[in-house]
Formats: structure tokens, sequence, C-alpha cells
């Protein structure tokens, strides 16, 4: 697939899946901003890419600076045909319920649900004017199972599955569509992120039969975005091969 002329905003671009996916698109001819808090894995980014790729410090949490996103890029960087809306953690997460805190599940929940909600209210106007545009959620298969230890994480992402179905139902017809992209273990800079412990992440990712790359998520984003007009590809679930 070439995306020459089409431009994508990436949130949480800097690592992992959305590090894997700005490559991808760019190594396809898509001009690429590159979203995140910290600017030196966006640079890595940059410097990784062989094609067009845009520096934007963001922090999807930040109300103002997510409203003032599109008017903050540069004028022929405005039209973005591409959003994937994939900055999240779980920071503080893998506790049992009684053992967190308030303060740990709402900066999942402002970060995983009402970051892409923010970002979305930001870019989508612009794809309405234009009458196209695909937006690429983030899920997890947390969005669709549960676990222990895991209740703002899973509640963060069910709330990711809701909000996909109803946007895409918003935007049914408009040019305009919505995909989710759902993986289970994939490793990535998450376990580390969560726990601030790279042993206990290296443990984490051990502990299971097998897990997924950054890559092989990306692919499914490709995927998604490769299809003709007609077709919105509406969820994909990619489960590591182990997985029940
Ligand atoms: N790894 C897995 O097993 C797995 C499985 C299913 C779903 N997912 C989902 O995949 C997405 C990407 O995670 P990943 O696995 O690639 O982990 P990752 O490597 O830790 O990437 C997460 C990215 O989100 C960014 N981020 C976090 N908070 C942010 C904020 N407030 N504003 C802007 N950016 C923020 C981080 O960059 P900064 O710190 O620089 O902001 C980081 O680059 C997440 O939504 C995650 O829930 C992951």
């Amino acid at each position: 697939m070439d995306f020459t002329n089409k431009t994508a905003l990436i949130t949480g671009a800097g690592s992992g899946i959305g590090r894997a996916a700005a490559l991808a698109l760019s190594e396809r001819g898509a001009r690429v901003v590159v979203c995140g808090r910290r600017e030196a894995p966006l640079q890595a980014v940059l410097e990784a890419s062989a094609g067009e790729v845009l520096l934007h410090t963001l922090d999807v949490t930040d109300t103002e600076a997510v409203d003032a996103l599109p008017a903050s890029l540069p004028d022929d960087w405005r039209e973005i045909d591409f959003l994937i809306n994939n900055a999240g953690h779980e920071v503080g997460g893998r506790k049992r319920f009684d053992e967190g805190s308030a303060d740990e599940w709402a900066a999942i929940l402002e970060t995983n649900v009402l970051g892409m909600f923010r970002v979305s209210r930001a870019i989508v106007p612009g794809m309405v004017a234009r009458g196209c545009g695909h937006v690429v959620n983030i899920g997890s298969t947390s969005g669709l199972t549960a676990g222990a230890t895991r209740t703002a994480y899973a509640a963060s992402k069910h709330a990711v599955h809701g909000f996909s179905k109803s946007l895409r139902m918003d935007y049914a017809g408009t040019g305009i569509r919505v995909s989710e992209i759902m993986p289970g273990i994939v490793r990535t800079d998450f376990a580390e992120a969560r726990s601030g412990d790279a042993e206990q992440a290296q443990k984490f990712y051990d502990s299971f039969d097998d897990s997924m790359e950054p890559e092989d998520i990306a692919e499914a984003i490709i995927y998604a975005l490769s299809q003709p007009a007609r077709v919105n590809v509406a969820q994909i679930v990619l489960m590591q091969s182990s997985m029940k």
C-alpha cells in the first residue's frame, strides 16, 4: 500500500506500538506527526524514519494543549487523514482493587479514555469538513475480557471498545472510518512504565509462553488503513499464539 500524500498523527509514538506504527506508515510514504510527552524518544523515531516526520510534544491529558493541537501544527500538516489513538499506560496497575488508589485509577482513565476523547475531538472535525478520514483506536483484549488486578486498565479498555463502536456509528456513511485494534501481550515499554522496574518488566513478559512484537500490531493497523473505502475494518483482535 502506498500512503503518499496521506498524513497520519499518532499519540504515544515514541515507543512500542506507536513507534512501530509511525515507522511502518512512514515506510509506505505517509507523513507522520509523532506525539508524546517525552521529546527524546520522538526524536529517535524521527531519526529512524526515512520519510517526513514531524515531532510534536503532547500530553493527551492536557485539555488546553490538545484543543490547540490542530492550530499548533504547521499549515501544510493540519489535514490529518489517519489518527492513531495509541497513548496509554497502566502505571500503578496490576494490584488487587483494595490496594489501588483513586489517583492511580484516575491517571489510567484520564490517559487511556479521556485522552482518546480529547484528541479525537481535536482532529475529527477536520475529517468531517473534508468528508474523509480514518480513526484507529488501540484497545486491548482487556477491552473484551477482564482479569484479576486489572480493574482500572480493563475498565479503560472496555471504555475504548464502547467509544470505538459508538464513534463508528456516529460517522457511518460519512467517509470517516473507525477501527479498533485489540492486542494481547506485546513486548514494549508498557510493563516497565507500569512498575518503573526493568527487571520486573522482563520477568512479566517472560512469564508468558510467547508474546507479540510491536511490528505485528503495526501491520494490523496498516491492514485496517489499506482497505478500499467500501470496507471499514471494525475490529481486529490479535492474541499471542498461546493465549486462550
Ligand atoms: N504492550 C501490550 O501488551 C499492550 C497490549 C494491548 C494494548 N496495548 C496498548 O497499546 C498502546 C501502546 O502501548 P505500548 O504497549 O506500545 O506501550 P509503551 O511502549 O509504554 O507506549 C505507550 C506510549 O504512550 C505514551 N503516553 C503515555 N501517557 C501519555 C500521555 N498522557 N500523553 C501522551 N502520550 C502518553 C508514552 O510516551 P511518553 O511517556 O513519552 O508520553 C509511550 O510512548 C496503549 O494504549 C496500550 O494500552 C498494549
